[in-house]
């Protein structure tokens, strides 16, 4: 069985984990941790219950706000002048032996599912998240979030109407 839970420094496998991309390996084994500590963003593994400590993929979640008029015009009518309260999945990684097996949209399914339960608390219009490349922001395209007007590798997901 799968399972999406905070990163436990003291049963994942930090070191092993490798997705291709040097600066989010390094970042789920040298900062992750500190930044959890400081505030700075919450990070989440997915796992296997048949071998927990082997890290699939993981995904970082903070709170964040953005001027409504980045977005597309049909957003920004029903908006108002000041900040807009958003999360902001920072980082998204599987490891490279599972990459192209739905593991990505597992854990794309998972930060919503996140942010659904945490905007019952605290509100938050849409769910941003930082592409590092043009492939990376057409793999967000493909689940439905539209591109910033001014930054077209930061998209958005809006939850509500
Ligand atoms: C990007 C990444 C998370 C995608 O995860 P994945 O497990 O390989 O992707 P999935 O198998 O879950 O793909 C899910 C869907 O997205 C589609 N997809 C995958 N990559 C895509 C891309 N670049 N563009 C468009 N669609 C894409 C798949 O075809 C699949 O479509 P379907 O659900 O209709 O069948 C993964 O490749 C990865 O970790 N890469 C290295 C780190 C990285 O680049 N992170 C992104 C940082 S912004």
């Amino acid at each position: 069985m799968l399972d999406d839970s905070p990163l436990d420094p003291a049963l994942h496998d930090r070191r092993g984990f490798e997705c291709g991309v040097p600066a989010l390996d390094e970042h789920i084994q040298r900062f992750a941790e500190q930044h959890r500590r400081r505030g700075i963003s919450s990070i989440f593994v997915l796992t296997d219950s048949a071998q927990p400590e082997r890290i699939l993929g993981y995904y970082t979640l903070s709170a964040a706000e953005v001027d409504a008029e980045r977005l597309a015009e049909v957003e920004r009518k029903k908006l108002p002048r000041s900040p807009v309260p958003c999360f902001r999945m920072g980082r998204l990684a599987c490891r490279a032996d599972q990459q192209g097996h739905g593991l990505g949209k597992l854990l794309v399914g998972c930060a919503v599912d996140r942010c659904l339960k945490a905007r019952q608390q605290v509100a938050a219009y849409a769910l941003i998240v930082d592409a590092k490349d043009d492939a990376s922001a057409a793999f967000y395209l493909h689940f439905g979030f539209k591109p910033f007007l001014d930054a077209k590798r930061t998209l958005y997901l809006p939850f509500g109407r």
